[in-house]
């Protein structure tokens, strides 16, 4: 699933006409202008560059690690690397849907991005096909299914299906939006012609030298990681709880939350939560939001966004209760941006959002939860593991 921050910016408008300034999305950067904190790098992860069309004579191997940089704290990328000589594309990894799609040749409204040759690589294969992939959003790619080797954390993964893509709706051509494509972690389900997830098929072939069928995500304002294979010991502490994927036929990592508690009260119980880290923040039933924000003095920007005083958001503690595990959003998770109005209250763009298409029991827990809690997707077992933020990295 796909909702992108694209939709901080279309916020504006709404802020004018409420006589309130402009947000600063944080951190604060120049109107226009994205760069990627090239932050420093563990030796060894060979993950370092930008993408860039270019071929490279080695693929990036990283031994299962995949560094993630953060898009103003509200979306998370990394690099994977396509065909034969290897080329890195800049990737948003989303365990909310199950296909891959790289801009091709031919795409519309990308321009930024870097675009896929596959007559570039010698073990490309075009199907003779077409599909399209479509979000729940609203957005939507099409084009010529082809298959290639990519290289996901260094390991390779052989005649993945790729969607080269020359249909690009708008919201995926968002300029500065710093992906080229998109990888979906979610089941063979949720695929193109149910068939071909990328994770999934690594898993199956034998000889990849994959220690565990499981990946992991870390995602912080810096060291974000994605581990392929396994998890990262260092970035998680204690015991990791397990939720088994709910479902007859699983298509992403949806699990039953036992409860949502507000300031230590049970608001609900005995819901449905996808963890989507393709989603920038919590979304839920527009009608339980909206109240919650009424609660706080917020205001509705409309489109299922609020604000609210900074100072009141931060007071509220906001819990949910997976297999007996509490797991507590932290006030800076929450608040996706800050400016001030004329007399001088701080407002806060809130991490929740409300979804007119989402019934009470169904939550889309997106990257403003993630960012609470090591996840781990473990594709053999078919469960989502829950564990405590070492310590040394919490640096929510
Ligand atoms: C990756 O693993 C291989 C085999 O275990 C090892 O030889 C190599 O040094 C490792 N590379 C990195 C970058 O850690
Ligand atoms: C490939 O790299 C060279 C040198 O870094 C650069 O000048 C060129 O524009 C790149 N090509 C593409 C397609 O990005
Ligand atoms: C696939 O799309 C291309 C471009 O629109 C078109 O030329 C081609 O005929 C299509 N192929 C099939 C099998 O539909
Ligand atoms: C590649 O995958 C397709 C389906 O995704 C399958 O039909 C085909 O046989 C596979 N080819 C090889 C060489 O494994
Ligand atoms: C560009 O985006 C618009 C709006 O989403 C869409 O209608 C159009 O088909 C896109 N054009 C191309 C060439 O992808
Ligand atoms: C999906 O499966 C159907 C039925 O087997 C087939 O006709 C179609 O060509 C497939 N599409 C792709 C993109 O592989
Ligand atoms: C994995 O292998 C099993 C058994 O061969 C097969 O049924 C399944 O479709 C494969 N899944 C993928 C994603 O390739
Ligand atoms: C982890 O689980 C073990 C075995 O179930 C238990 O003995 C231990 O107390 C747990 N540790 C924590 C920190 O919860
Ligand atoms: C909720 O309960 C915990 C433990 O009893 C307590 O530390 C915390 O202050 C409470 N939070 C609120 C907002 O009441
Ligand atoms: C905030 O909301 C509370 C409860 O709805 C209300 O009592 C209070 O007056 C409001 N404060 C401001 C500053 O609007
Ligand atoms: C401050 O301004 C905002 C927006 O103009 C308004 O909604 C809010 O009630 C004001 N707060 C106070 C304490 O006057
Ligand atoms: C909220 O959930 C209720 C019950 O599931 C549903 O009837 C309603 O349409 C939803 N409304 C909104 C605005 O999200």
């Amino acid at each position: 699933m796909m909702f992108k921050s694209a939709a901080f910016f279309a916020l504006i408008p709404a802020l004018t006409a409420l006589a309130l300034p402009h947000p600063q999305p944080k951190p604060a950067r120049a109107p226009g202008h994205i760069s990627i904190p090239l932050r420093k790098r563990e030796v060894g992860s060979g993950l370092g560059r930008r993408g860039n069309g270019n071929s490279s004579s080695s693929p990036s191997i990283s031994n299962g690690t995949i560094d993630l940089f953060d898009w103003q704290e509200t979306r998370w990328v990394g690099y994977i690397d396509v065909g034969t000589p290897p080329t890195t594309f800049t990737i948003n990894f989303d365990t909310g849907s199950g296909t891959l799609f790289l801009p091709g040749l031919d795409c519309g409204n990308c321009t930024g991005h870097h675009q896929w040759d596959p007559k570039t690589s010698s073990t490309a294969k075009n199907t003779g096909k077409n599909t399209t992939s479509a979000y729940a959003d609203g957005s939507q790619v099409s084009g010529a299914v082809w298959t290639d080797d990519i290289y996901l954390g260094g390991y390779k993964i052989q005649n993945q299906t790729i969607l080269v893509a020359d249909t690009y709706t708008e919201d995926f051509g968002f300029a500065s939006d710093p992906s080229d494509g998109l990888l979906g972690l979610g089941f063979p389900a949720s695929s193109v012609n149910y068939t071909d997830s990328a994770f999934f098929n690594l898993v199956n072939q034998s000889g990849s030298g994959l220690p565990e069928p499981v990946f992991a995500f870390y995602l912080s304002n810096q060291g974000s990681e994605l581990t392929i294979g396994g998890t990262n010991k260092d970035l998680y502490t204690g015991n990791i709880t397990y939720a088994p994927v709910t479902g007859a036929v699983k298509q992403i990592w949806e699990v039953e939350v036992d409860k949502l508690t507000l300031n230590n009260q049970t608001i609900l119980s005995n819901f449905s939560g996808i963890v989507d880290s393709g989603t920038t923040a919590i979304r839920a039933n527009e009608t339980l939001v909206s109240a919650f924000y009424q609660s706080i003095n917020g205001t509705s920007l409309g489109g299922g966004s609020f604000v609210a005083p900074c100072d009141q958001l931060a007071e509220q503690q906001i819990s949910f209760i997976i297999q007996g595990k509490e797991i507590t959003m932290s006030f800076e998770s929450l608040n996706l941006g800050t400016f001030s109005a004329p007399n001088g209250t701080l407002y806060c763009l809130g991490g929740v959002v409300g979804d007119a298409g989402l019934d009470v029991d169904t939550w889309i827990l997106g990257d403003v939860f993630m960012k609470n809690v090591y996840t781990i997707f473990d594709a053999g077992k078919a469960r989502v593991g829950f564990a405590d933020l070492a310590t040394s990295v919490d640096s929510l």
